[in-house]
């Protein structure tokens, strides 16, 4: 990278950072076991690490695992001393490292995922954070919906390495008894720690209590937590088809679709039904601004009657002065700016225009509508769609940019509770690929249609 642009994408790391490099937050779940915490601790991850603040999850549950692998519901008998001294133990393990690992100055807010369930735990953690330095989050789940429990425990404790190789139902019952132990201590967050900085959600966000947010960051993670549903759904993410500009290499612009992108645009309902949409389910669609989305969208809008919404947010990456032009003739024009963005094409900010950073921030708003949402259909751009589906499928950074998000293919995602799975469909419909290995200028090439079977795909959290 030449060092002007160097300097460029230090100085842009450095603004974005600005509002949380001097801090240091370590978010406390709180609650009984089988409400979510995990979950809400691993969504919290993907999101901040999608929006680039380093953030790391300490589990209490895998530190105890080391001495205690399997331990049967009698563990977590209050009266049970052993039991106690070793959760104990597990917990201050967690703790170490932790305080470690801010020291060490490897990131800005990391998540103790435990059950913190008594005033005593929660006192004893923030007193330790607070004298180094560290501010405190408590995000407690509280959910007294019976069924939503047993469902959760079926969905993820029986096949949680505490019970791994035995029987399902054995396992079911004893982690009942497990929360029954549990819940002979637990304390729900109450009028005695109004000095604490804390959210409490009850029954999944239905009622958010709110207490003490101090900045910005603390703001913007209780805003994401409380914006998330586990409600069944999936988000399809699809390119407009083919434009003018893709059939001749130009990149930008705000071209209409090619006669084979309008073809494309005539299957999409059709696709968007093979690919598997419940009965009765209503599905919002969302474009951007620019034609060659609102075209490709044109036809499903008018076949299913679906809502329709416009977003800005959602065109495409700002090339700036070289909007309008082909790859090689920006390594032409501007040779050292071409050089610059394959070396880091994540911080490469066009003259005038944007970098991927750059949409990242401003699909931030997308992102916590997306997850308030249903279904949703995004019809999109190739850097929007890389960066959208960079954060369902936790793709890091310097990886996102250079993914391959062919034209005319429909992508399924559907949150899971450990990750989101994926599928594709293709519409057999050809089109130019608009891809670009690093280090070539390669013009766009027609690639071969392929069959219109899913490929499968599961991105953990
Ligand atoms: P915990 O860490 O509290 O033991 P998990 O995160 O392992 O619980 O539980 C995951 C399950 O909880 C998933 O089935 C998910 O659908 C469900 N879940 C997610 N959020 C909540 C919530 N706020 N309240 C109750 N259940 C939830
Ligand atoms: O070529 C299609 C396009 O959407 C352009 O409008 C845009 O500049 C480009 O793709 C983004 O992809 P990349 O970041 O790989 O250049
Ligand atoms: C655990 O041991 O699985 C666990 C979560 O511990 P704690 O009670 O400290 O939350």
């Amino acid at each position: 990278m030449s060092s002007k642009s160097a300097l460029r994408s230090q100085q842009q790391h450095k603004v974005f950072m600005a509002s949380s490099e001097d801090y240091k937050i370590c978010v406390v779940m709180v609650g009984l076991p089988a409400r979510g915490k995990s979950l809400i601790a691993g969504k919290a991850m993907r999101y901040l690490a999608w929006v680039g603040i380093p953030a790391k999850v300490f589990n209490v549950g895998s530190y105890r695992r080391h001495a205690t692998p399997q331990p049967a519901a009698t563990f977590f008998d209050p009266h049970n001393e052993e039991g106690e001294r070793m959760r104990r133990a597990a917990a201050e393990a967690a703790m170490t490292d932790m305080l470690q690992w801010f020291h060490d100055g490897k990131g800005v807010v990391a998540v103790l995922d435990a059950t913190n369930s008594t005033k005593e735990r929660r006192q004893w953690i923030y007193e330790t954070c607070h004298k180094a330095d560290i501010e405190t989050l408590f995000v407690e789940s509280i959910c007294d919906d019976e069924d939503l429990i047993m469902n959760n425990i079926l969905e993820v404790k029986t096949t949680s390495p505490d019970y791994k190789g035995q029987d399902p139902e054995l396992a079911a019952l004893d982690f009942r008894n497990r929360i029954r132990n549990y819940e002979l201590v637990y304390q729900t967050i109450d009028d005695d720690e109004k000095n604490y900085t804390y959210v409490k959600l009850i029954n999944v966000g239905s009622t958010v209590i709110i207490n003490q947010i101090k900045d910005y960051l603390s703001s913007r993670l209780v805003y994401y937590i409380q914006n998330l549903h586990i409600k069944p759904r999936s988000i399809w993410l699809s390119r407009h088809g083919e434009s003018e500009f893709n059939l001749t290499g130009k990149i930008g612009g705000d071209a209409n679709i090619s006669e084979r992108g309008e073809a494309y645009a005539r299957k999409l309902p059709e696709l968007l039904r093979q690919s598997g949409v419940p009965a009765n389910t209503k599905i919002v669609i969302w474009t951007s601004t620019l034609k060659r989305t609102i075209q490709t969208a044109r036809h499903l809008k008018a076949e299913t009657g679906y809502e329709k919404l416009e977003w800005k947010a959602l065109d495409e990456l700002d090339s700036g002065v070289c909007d309008g032009l082909t790859y090689e003739e920006i390594a032409e024009k501007y040779p050292e700016d071409f050089a610059a963005r394959d070396e880091d094409k994540y911080n490469y900010r066009y003259r005038g225009g944007e970098s991927y950073r750059d949409v990242v921030i401003r699909l931030e708003p997308i992102i916590m509508e997306l997850e308030r949402s249903e279904n949703v259909i995004i019809v999109t751009h190739q850097a929007v769609l890389r960066c959208i589906y960079a954060y369902f499928m936790n793709v890091p950074q310097e990886k996102s940019p250079w993914m391959e998000v062919p034209l005319h293919t429909l992508i399924k995602l559907t949150p899971r509770a450990y990750g989101t799975e994926e599928l594709r469909f293709k519409a057999n419909i050809p089109a130019v690929s608009t891809w670009r290995g690093k280090g070539t200028s390669a013009k766009h090439q027609d690639f071969p249609a392929e069959g219109a079977e899913g490929a499968a795909a599961t991105g953990a959290h």
